[in-house]
């Protein structure tokens, strides 16, 4: 169930069985030279709309642009600051507690958004450990998930692809974004095939270290067919997940 599609009544009555909801959270960033600028949203919230059909989870809008300076020295690429982020996904789950949600199962397609989606969290425990005026408590609890970061997932982009997956534009997104967009399948050489690593620090630093955008990766071996073995494992994974924390 999707919340852009619902109505107010609709909703009301999915509270009355369910107290919980889906946020796919990404990023609006260079992917290198076949990867989509969407790669990161895409990516989770065609997880999250699946997790949606199969479950009856209702899935909030996608929270598209997250914190991605690193990478503004590359034409497209758009970043919140990590402050403007934080308030981004604090007013979002307060406005949804005013209505009696309670879990909030952030699905999330950009490491770089890790650090800040903690940081949020923080911030709304604090605001209602910090309420004094009531003892009671919303019992509000949110948590993340990286969708490629269950061992399953691991395993198999190893499998596929074993060093050439890298650690940006890798070929396990860019493949799933194939398999989930085909119509939007990128061909690129990669010169040289498997990209350099390093820290990341300022955008200016960044494209000089990694001047095609790819950080340890060869995702010219990317492929819908790897990306749907992909969807498929991650899904399982994630619709346990979801649905051991929604009850919790
Ligand atoms: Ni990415």
């Amino acid at each position: 169930m999707e919340l852009r599609f619902s109505t107010w009544q609709e909703v009301e009555h999915y509270l009355n069985s369910s107290k919980a909801i889906v946020i796919p959270i990404g990023s609006t960033e260079q992917h290198g030279p076949n990867g989509l600028i969407g790669t990161d949203a895409l990516c989770p919230e065609a997880l999250a709309l699946k997790l949606g059909e199969e479950t009856g989870a209702l899935i909030a809008p996608t929270i598209s642009v997250g914190m991605a300076q690193h990478h503004l020295a590359f034409a497209g690429s758009v970043t919140l600051r990590p402050s403007t982020l934080m308030l981004v996904i604090c007013d979002i789950v307060n406005s949804l507690v005013q209505h009696g949600f309670n879990r909030f199962y952030f699905l999330n397609g950009h490491g770089g958004n890790v650090a800040t989606l903690n940081a949020a969290f923080s911030e709304i425990y604090a605001q209602s450990s910090l309420n004094t005026q009531t003892k009671e408590s919303p019992g509000v609890r949110c948590t993340y998930r990286n969708w490629w970061e269950a061992d399953s997932v691991m395993a198999l982009s190893k499998e596929l692809f074993g060093e050439a997956d890298g650690s940006h534009a890798t070929c396990g997104e860019v493949s799933l974004t194939q398999y989930a967009y085909p119509h939007s399948i990128k061909k690129a050489e990669m010169d040289p095939p498997i990209a350099p690593t390093g820290p990341i620090y300022d955008a200016a630093d960044y494209r000089q270290r990694f001047p095609d955008g790819r950080i340890g990766s060869n995702p010219s071996l990317a492929n819908p067919e790897a990306g749907k073995a992909l969807f498929d494992t991650a899904l399982r994974g994630i619709i346990a997940d979801y649905e051991a924390f929604a009850s919790s």
